[in-house]
């Protein structure tokens, strides 16, 4: 059976395997003007199972081609998820000064010594490429990190640390982070651990992140310490938390404030169902983000993307050929929010590339609904909405409405309440197939304006919430039996005045 890409609930503007299971995305790295993506695949199933490296490469991060699977398992093991450098400086001697080696650093997992009730089966190994990342030689010597005997020892995210000429793994270590050090990518040694008593601790850590970015409008730096944690989200299952604070080539120091508010009820409401930590997407369907490596420095970005699936139910989702998406690509940035800085995040620009008509809304008040769709007649159930609210009256609530012929549908919005952002889907269609998946899921609003921006990025089979420019994120998935084209705006106990409004129809990335 052969893949057309145009199969029931297949994204048409988010990355999926062509065929098969995905889960992770793995070695992120621009190169020669190309951005890859590798990712935990399982060519032979579309459930979890022996991880490969699948690859892609982009020139815009929103159209991918896909290239034949990067990393096989071998005799040390399956490949688990991990991060890709380059090289520049020729550190390990893989390469030349010429062409300098693109290097993996991932996990190897030994499934039989696991078997055999060994603790130490997951030890770190290298591959280098010489040539943009299309042929891969494993080193020699695997693997560069042995084991030190516990179970979880996994998802090497590595980096280039300028200030001390060297190489930097962040590796997640069952309930905490280790740092190691390394001159040239083959020698490793512990430098610290990080983070065993703060954060989300309802489960195992997982692929980690460490990397500087500058306060928004300043040229203040802080560095981020990403921190996937499955289960233990907010809202169930999987999720990325984050940690602020600063790195000096050898320990990671939380920032005091950022601390005190792990520790304390802040007055705004950023605590979901009771659950600590403080979350870079607070919906059920971005999981293992991490972050490009080796952006040029002119470019100044900071290039994050994950996993659309959640553990607690990945392996079921109705779909045939292929199993998970990615999330779009996402810009990171550093904003101040009345609960202190955080992470924000948006959509990429280079998604303008599948924009197609655009529809603007006209400035109205709102009371009751709004028939945004009637008003503005569009034909593709992919779209980017961005809307500007203004709340006229307080305990006003609002929610965008997505919705199909069949009554199924999908409601994003703000619970006044709460104080908090929701995404309700319930009634979305298939989810027989898990007990875990229909819900509403609940995130912090971090800005106390009268002022919503609010942003949906809606694709055949998720939707990405931004809001208040990206300080609350959400992405959710769902399955219903036909599209969601129609949209409508829905306040209720009050008055919302839509200052702006545009809905742009998103092209398919296979045409
Ligand atoms: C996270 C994860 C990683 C691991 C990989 C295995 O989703 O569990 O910790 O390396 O998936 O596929």
């Amino acid at each position: 059976t052969s893949v057309t890409f145009n199969e029931p609930h297949r994204p048409q503007f988010h990355f999926t395997p062509p065929s098969g299971w995905m889960n992770d995305p793995n070695g992120m790295v621009y190169h020669n003007g190309e951005y890859h993506l590798f990712y935990q695949h399982n060519p032979d199933s579309t459930v979890w199972g022996p991880m490969h490296w699948g690859h892609a490469v982009s020139k815009d991060m929103v159209s991918w081609e896909h290239l034949p699977i990067a990393l096989y398992p071998d005799s040390l093991g399956t490949i688990f998820s991990g991060s890709a450098v380059v090289d520049v400086k020729n550190t390990s001697g893989l390469g030349t000064a010429n062409n300098p080696a693109m290097v993996a650093i991932y996990t190897y997992h030994d499934a039989e010594g696991e078997k055999a009730g060994r603790d130490d089966f997951q030890t770190q190994g290298i591959a280098f490429s010489l040539d943009n990342g299309r042929s891969w030689k494993k080193y020699e010597a695997n693997p560069v990190l042995k084991n030190p005997g516990i179970r979880d020892f996994r998802d090497p995210k590595v980096m280039w640390y300028e200030a001390g000429q060297k190489w930097i793994m962040t590796l997640a270590v069952k309930d905490h982070i280790s740092f190691y050090s390394s001159p040239n990518l083959l020698d490793w040694k512990l430098e610290s651990d990080f983070g065993a008593n703060v954060g989300a601790h309802g489960g195992v850590w997982e692929c980690p992140d460490l990397f500087k970015l500058k306060v928004a409008g300043t040229e203040e730096e802080k560095w981020v310490l990403i921190v996937n944690i499955n289960p233990g989200a907010p809202n169930g299952g999987s999720g990325t938390q984050y940690f602020l604070g600063s790195f000096d080539g050898n320990k990671f120091v939380m920032d005091p404030q950022f601390e005190a508010s792990l520790n304390t009820k802040p007055a705004i409401a950023t605590t979901v169902n009771g659950q600590e930590g403080i979350w870079l997407d607070y919906g059920r369907d971005e999981y293992a983000g991490v972050t490009w490596e080796n952006v040029p420095e002119q470019d100044g970005r900071r290039l994050f993307m994950g996993w659309m699936s959640n553990w607690a139910y990945a392996n079921v989702v109705p779909t045939e050929k292929w199993r998970s998406a990615m999330t779009v690509a996402r810009t990171l940035e550093l904003v101040n929010t009345p609960a202190g800085l955080r992470v924000a995040s948006m959509p990429v620009k280079e998604l303008q590339h599948i924009y197609g008509a655009t529809h603007d809304l006209e400035g109205q008040d709102v009371t009751g609904a709004l028939a945004i769709s009637e008003g503005a007649p569009f034909s593709t159930p992919t779209f980017d909405l961005q809307l500007e609210l203004e709340r006229l009256s307080t305990g006003g609530q609002f929610a965008v409405e997505l919705s199909n012929a069949k009554g199924q549908k999908v409601l994003v919005g703000y619970d006044a309440a709460r104080g908090q952002y929701y995404i309700d889907r319930r009634n979305a269609g298939s989810n027989s197939f898990s007990d875990d998946f229909a819900g509403i899921h609940y995130a912090p609003r971090l800005a106390s304006d009268a002022s919503f921006p609010v942003r949906l990025l809606v694709d055949v089979a998720s939707v990405e919430f931004f809001a208040d420019g990206g300080k609350t994120v959400m992405t959710d998935i769902f399955f219903p039996d036909e599209p969601f084209t129609n949209v409508r705006l829905i306040t209720e106990k009050g008055q919302y005045r839509l200052k702006s409004g545009k809905l742009t129809e998103l092209k398919s990335i296979y045409n």
